[in-house]
């Protein structure tokens, strides 16, 4: 995530504030960086609209003993998201620790003025959570909350709607509560932008970013990654990640299938970075060729233009490092494959290359049906939507910094690990199904992707030198680019820690139901347990009985159907496997939950010895689908009425005894 600090280095709320001579603050707590980009969004609008001096920075960075000093005329504006059961993001939990240190009967935030805008997703059941416990927190102790509580929902997939239609009110508000003049939007840059040319460049051409995720944030000549000693040097973190050699790779489906599932390990000997098993590795994708390309023709960009961006003020953090050229920055820094939204739509009406398309423009980004139809359901992305507007003409009237602020930053996917830190300490293993969807029938645009999982598709066909195949994919990556300057196939990666772990105690029986690609973790629990299984000191320590429930379509998606036998062997009895396929001629589906229940009694009887149940794969369908099927299956089992069976699955998922790792 992008950090801000003051000019000063302080972390103090109020000095910050005073010294920079800012006016309203925009805050964000964020996970994956969704909740970053709202923020910066309503923050350019607050800019834009009303002429206010916004700071926009992370919880993160700051304290907040002064939060009830700013001056009077000061609102701060919370965009917060959830992450896992109900929790805070990670960077935002001393906020949230400082909220609960609070004493009520001081009411010690009874000058505050606030907004908050939550970002979770409905299908959890601590949906916004931690949104909703701040606010309660903050009003509590006598601030004031402007406007409503804004709730955005992944689950449903209107995060976007939900954030305009709070915003259109919420904005309001705040011209009334601070008596503003609002006038037509107009865009005012966070950055200078100067084009580098000639004499320049050639001055230091080493400086010059191509990509390379380690000179991030740190001036040109302090750079940790040397060329010379083929080493780079930490500490790497979330916003510094390590270029880590993909070692190994290969396709875990059949060739019969017409799907592909890419097993990637990758190398973090080089790194200080150390993960345990069920963490999640972060991943920074590049863009596809052809994207940057369409990207690039359709604002008509110059790409190989050097160009170095200046802060306009203290507060604000260079989003990559400079200087660069922009065919680096479209590449490995703007998330240009996304759907475009339509707040972008109505930032870019002042930009629009002609009137009637200006016309246009401005009416589809007031009517959210109208979106919906023309622009949404065609599974547009940036480049996609303005070509369509414009006839294919390019538009030549964009800033190439605006575009910087407005589309997306191109953020890490996670992945749940699927190798054991316990046999595999320096290297990390990763199972990712390759996304190829075919959009809407009417749709010019063919097909969706996933960026991070065709590109480790790529590099597998690559390094295993399968040029054959290669021809025929769909999408072409920059292999050759400066991520992978030693001949390597590397990656930006992190290790990001979850609360997916096995019971301390090696005899709790252990319930594990994985589809598809949810079996990831679950191969790394069970190559713990063969570990463990395998040290003489445990000889007289047999493990608890260990189910594992899997499902997939057929024979030829079966992950890892070679190793589950070894294992199985290994163990000794202590590891069971149950598979359903669910498409197979002429037979019904079996999911899992058909498993489950197929097996109720020995379920519910490792239940009654204190079993713990882990849940891994798609949330919507699946996991609430096992969830019911578990209520099912307890309250049968168990005699008690569903309602009870419920409370107790309840109980085990506050207790830790009921663990998901769902999307
Ligand atoms: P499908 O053939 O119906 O897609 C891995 O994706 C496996 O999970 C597939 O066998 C898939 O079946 C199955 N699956 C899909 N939806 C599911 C659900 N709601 N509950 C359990 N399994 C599901």
């Amino acid at each position: 995530s992008i950090g801000v600090s003051s000019a000063s280095g302080s972390r103090d709320i109020a000095t910050v504030i005073k010294e920079c001579d800012k006016d309203y603050i925009v805050f964000y707590g964020s996970q994956t960086g969704t909740a970053e980009d709202y923020a910066k969004m309503f923050a350019k609008e607050l800019v834009g609209r009303f002429s206010l001096k916004v700071m926009c920075a992370d919880l993160e960075n700051f304290d907040f003993e002064t939060l009830n000093e700013l001056p009077a005329n000061v609102i701060v504006s919370f965009f917060i998201s959830t992450y896992g059961e109900g929790d805070f993001p990670d960077g935002a939990v001393p906020f949230e620790e400082f909220l609960t240190s609070l004493d009520e009967t001081e009411q010690p935030l009874n000058k505050l003025r606030f907004t908050m805008f939550g970002l979770g997703n409905s299908t959890y059941e601590f949906f916004n959570n931690a949104a909703k416990k701040a606010t309660k927190n903050m009003t509590e102790s006598g601030a004031t909350l402007i406007g409503r509580l804004g709730s955005g929902d992944d689950g449903a997939a209107t995060t976007d709607e939900d954030y305009l239609a709070w915003k259109e009110v919420v904005l309001d508000d705040i011209k009334d509560a601070l008596a503003l003049n609002e006038h037509e939007q107009v865009y005012e840059p966070s950055f200078k932008y100067t084009v580098l040319l000639g004499q320049d460049t050639e001055a230091d051409p080493e400086s010059i970013s191509l990509g390379e995720p380690t000179k991030q944030y740190l001036p040109c000549n302090e750079l940790p990654f040397s060329k010379q000693l083929n080493v780079q040097t930490g500490p790497f973190n979330n916003a510094f990640p390590y270029l880590a050699p993909m070692v190994r790779s290969k396709e875990l489906f059949a060739p019969e299938s017409n799907r592909n599932c890419i097993h990637a390990e990758f190398d973090l000997s080089g790194s200080n970075i150390k993960y345990s098993t069920g963490d999640h590795l972060a991943v920074w994708p590049s863009n596809t060729n052809e994207a940057v390309q369409l990207f690039i023709a359709a604002f008509d960009l110059n790409e190989d233009e050097v160009f170095d961006l200046t802060p306009a003020d203290p507060t604000v953090v260079l989003p990559f490092p400079c200087p660069t050229t922009i065919g680096s920055v479209v590449r490995y820094y703007l998330e240009i494959t996304g759907p475009i939204s339509r707040q972008f739509f109505s930032a870019l009406v002042q930009f629009a290359p002609n009137n009637s398309i200006r016309t246009r423009l401005s009416e589809l980004s007031k009517d959210k049906d109208l979106f919906a139809t023309e622009i949404h359901s065609k599974c547009f992305n940036v480049a996609d939507a303005v070509l369509y507007l414009s006839n294919d003409m390019p538009w030549k009237t964009v800033p190439f910094e605006f575009l910087i602020e407005s589309v997306p930053l191109l953020k890490p996917r996670y992945y749940s690990i699927s190798s054991s830190s316990m046999t595999e300490k320096q290297t990390v293993h990763i199972t990712a199904i390759v996304e190829e969807n075919v959009t809407a029938e009417d749709s010019p645009v063919k097909s969706t992707f996933g960026v991070t999982t065709n590109l480790l598709r790529n590099m597998e066909l690559s390094q295993n030198d399968d040029e054959t195949t290669m021809e025929h994919t769909s999408v072409s990556y920059n292999l050759d680019g400066p991520r992978n300057l030693f001949q390597d196939y590397k990656l930006p990666v992190y290790v990001r820690r979850s609360t997916f772990k096995l019971p301390m105690n090696p005899k709790t029986p252990v319930i594990m139901i994985g589809p598809g690609t949810g079996v990831a973790p679950f191969r790394g629990f069970i190559r713990d347990r063969v570990k463990y299984a395998s040290q003489e000191a445990n000889a007289n320590a047999p493990l608890g009985k260990h189910l594992l429930f899997y499902g997939c379509r057929n024979q030829n998606d079966f992950l890892y159907q070679d190793e589950w036998p070894s294992y199985a062997t290994a163990l000794d009895g202590a590891l069971e496997m149950f598979v359903g396929f669910s498409r197979l001629p002429d037979t019904p589906k079996r999911y899992v939950q058909d498993l489950l229940k197929e097996n109720e009694s020995q379920v519910v009887t490792l239940l009654k010895q204190g079993a713990f149940i882990y849940v891994c794969g798609e949330a919507k369908g699946m996991a609430q689908g096992v969830h019911a099927a578990l209520v099912d299956i307890i309250s049968r089992g168990m005699f008690i009425s569903t309602e009870d069976a419920t409370e107790m699955v309840k109980m085990m998922k506050t207790s830790g005894k009921y663990q998901e790792d769902v999307w």
